[in-house]
């Protein structure tokens, strides 16, 4: 088991009113999956999955990561398992526009605190991306579906437990989205990497191995899909 939500409830205040983004949610996400949070808009998927990725904690309930409860962490302890332990890809890139596509990979291993062979590393995963030839361009240089491209190296560069990513295609038309989900893909059925992401698009529901759909802040269905 990687990581665990266990009876997660969360709200947020807004003014007097206090808006239930999750309503007691369970799900355990364990090593290998490539697993979707489905749901329409509002439905708590981006809530789920920034509790997942220990960028926010719950209301009430509890948030396991490698087994340990989120809860007994500091904030500066958390932000040291999130930069070794989980891989975060966004939908708009979130690239740093001042740096190349190799210093802003290099940058996720160094808030790793990995030392030594740094660049080997950073170009390893540049070229696993298909991005040999772009290492030395800045994100403003880069195609939309490039820059995702990079957003997936920066966070495999430092082998992750997970890699979480919320609505990685949505910003990009239908065949760099393809392509992307098919990178994601490839990188867990050959090297084993377990991605955790959402979407509301069907061409990526379709090409996830577990959909958990969320409606309302809670979990409406859990299905594991046949090998395809
Ligand atoms: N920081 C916040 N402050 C107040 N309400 C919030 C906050 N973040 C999310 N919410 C509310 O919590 C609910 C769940 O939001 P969330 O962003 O998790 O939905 P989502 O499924 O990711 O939606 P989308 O598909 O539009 O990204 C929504 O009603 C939203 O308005
Ligand atoms: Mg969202």
């Amino acid at each position: 088991m990687i990581c665990q939500l266990v009876g997660v409830t969360k709200s947020y205040p807004m003014g007097d009113l206090l808006v239930q983004a999750l309503r007691g949610v369970n799900v355990s996400v364990g090593a290998g999956e490539f697993t979707v949070f489905a749901g329409p808009s509002g439905s708590g998927k981006s809530t789920a999955l920034n509790l997942l990725g220990c960028l926010d904690r719950p209301t009430s309930g509890e948030v396991f990561l490698d087994g340990q409860n989120v809860a007994t962490l500091s904030d500066d302890a958390l932000g040291a398992v999130r930069a070794r332990r989980i891989g975060f890809i966004f939908q708009s890139f979130n690239l740093i526009p001042v740096l190349t596509a190799s210093e802003n990979v290099d940058l996720a291993l160094r808030l790793a605190g990995v030392e030594g062979s740094r660049a080997e590393r950073v170009e390893k995963a540049l070229t696993e991306v298909g991005l040999k030839d772009y290492l030395h361009r800045r994100p403003s240089q880069l195609s939309g579906g490039q820059q995702q491209r990079v957003a997936i190296a920066r966070a495999l560069v430092k082998s992750p437990a997970i890699v979480i990513a919320d609505e990685p295609t949505a910003n990009l038309d239908s065949t760099n989205g393809e392509a992307i989900l098919d990178l994601m893909r490839q990188m867990n059925e050959e090297k084993g990497v377990t991605f955790l992401f959402s979407t509301h698009d069907p061409m990526v529901m379709a090409r996830a191995k577990r959909v958990v759909r969320l409606k309302d802040g809670e979990v409406v269905a859990d299905e594991v899909r046949a090998p395809s």
